[in-house]
């Protein structure tokens, strides 16, 4: 995955590289202005058009000593989107979190390729202003805590035009055109789209800033049924056809999408004190997260499903705040795990112009018993016990309206000594 020999005794930084116009910009700036050199390292997490190749070349050209290129899909999937999955995982109920899930694991193949280059920096090209610094610092430091982090746009860089200039004069590749419309961030579990139009959050987002979902008015007109397979709260199949995690995701992502599923518009909470108005599309994590509750609803117990959605609030809080390589997420994720053991089962989706609609769902495990729920002739449910259980499970109440009535009672015969003589 490695290539590129550095052969100097400067000391190294290893930058997150999107191959995008301010981290193209930043490997210069740290080679020529901090004297460093400069290892990129790049994930394939499932954005798309990234041409890995292209990147990689690209960084070399502007002056990276190596190169790592990661295709983390896979490893997104099993040790990221998976616990997400189990937690239904949605940070103020709307945003599925995919920005937020991978710059965990950004951060855990940087703290890798430092340790490998015996690196003593770490850099990124966040913004002083967003979540992700705080989450790809806090994460490296919680995996090697030696390292420093240099920040480009924290020290140097604050405007996008500031950047294109600064390219344009040190001949640094840049396929972007000033003034782009959105800031975005893309991996499999979605887009993330901020910045520019989106700012004014008393309008609806523009139509362009949506990609992989079509408007539900130019949706198909007839609806769509989808069925998902879950073994143990993980996703295996879609329309009974077996596939790894992954290709589901990819795959429910064009369904889902074509069907104009899984757009999301939300004033936001940033870590760092802002509220933000935000625009994601997330067809599959929107239909998958709405598929496992909905299974959950079938196999788990009444006091479970009332107690988890505590821990899966913390564990969104977590995950957005930057504290995925915590001890209390460490906690949480075995007790989301604990709790998958039966969320086996299928469920049936109706997608249309928008919407989803639940059609069905089974699991071996289901605790739904048709005969006892049945107001049908195969009931069997013992209608003379519901008189005992009235009885007791009123039983404390019936005495605190006694007491009541018996204490006012006592109250009002009983005479009132006057407080001042008169
Ligand atoms: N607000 C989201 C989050 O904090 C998305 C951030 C998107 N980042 C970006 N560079 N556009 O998780």
């Amino acid at each position: 995955m490695a290539s590129g020999n550095g052969s100097s005794t400067r000391k190294k930084v290893v930058l997150a590289y999107s191959g995008g116009l301010d981290t193209s910009v930043a490997i210069n700036w740290l080679r020529t202005t901090k004297n460093l050199d400069v290892v990129t390292c790049t994930l394939d997490l499932g954005q798309d058009g990234t041409d890995l190749k292209a990147t990689e070349a690209k960084a070399k050209k502007i002056g990276a000593v190596a190169t790592y290129t990661v295709d983390a899909k896979d490893e997104f999937c099993n040790d990221y989107i998976r616990y997400a999955i189990w937690a239904n995982a949605l940070y103020g109920g709307k945003y599925p979190l995919a920005t937020a899930l991978g710059r965990p694991l950004i951060a855990k193949k940087l703290a890798e390729v430092a340790y490998k280059e015996n690196a003593d920096f770490i850099s990124h090209g966040c913004t002083g202003k967003g979540n992700d610094q705080v989450r790809i610092e806090v994460s490296t430091g919680a995996l090697h805590s030696g390292l420093k982090t240099i920040a480009p746009m924290r020290e140097w860089i604050y405007t996008r035009d500031e950047a294109v200039a600064y390219a344009e004069k040190n001949g640094i590749p840049v396929p972007v055109k000033k003034g782009k419309a959105f800031s975005i961030d893309e991996n499999l579990w979605g887009r993330s789209i901020e910045a520019g139009p989106i700012e004014d959050a008393t309008i609806e987002p523009p139509e362009e800033a949506f990609l992989w979902t079509n408007s539900p008015q130019d949706a198909p007109n007839a609806p769509q049924t989808v069925v998902i397979d879950f073994e143990k709260g993980v996703p295996v199949a879609l329309d009974g056809k077996r596939m790894k995690l992954l290709d589901l995701v990819l795959k429910l992502n064009e369904v889902a999408g074509e069907h104009g599923v899984g757009r999301i518009d939300q004033i936001e909470d940033r870590l760092v004190g802002i509220k933000s108005r935000e625009v994601y599309e997330s067809p599959a994590a929107t239909v998958i997260l709405y598929a496992h509750h909905e299974l959950e609803t079938l196999v788990l117990s009444k006091d479970v499903l009332q107690f988890k959605p505590t821990v899966e609030q913390k564990f969104a809080e977590l995950t957005y705040n930057g504290l995925w390589f915590s001890p209390l997420m460490d906690n949480l994720k075995v007790f989301l795990e604990h709790t998958q053991t039966r969320v086996t089962g299928q469920v049936k989706l109706k997608l249309f112009k928008g919407t989803m609609t639940i059609a069905g769902r089974t699991s071996p495990f289901s605790l739904y018993n048709k005969s006892l729920a049945t107001y049908g002739t195969e009931d069997s449910y013992d209608h003379t016990a519901a008189e005992g259980f009235i009885k007791i499970w009123g039983l404390p109440l019936k005495v605190w309206n006694k007491a009541g009535t018996q204490g006012e009672a006592k109250r009002e015969s009983t005479p009132q000594t006057p407080r001042k003589k008169a």
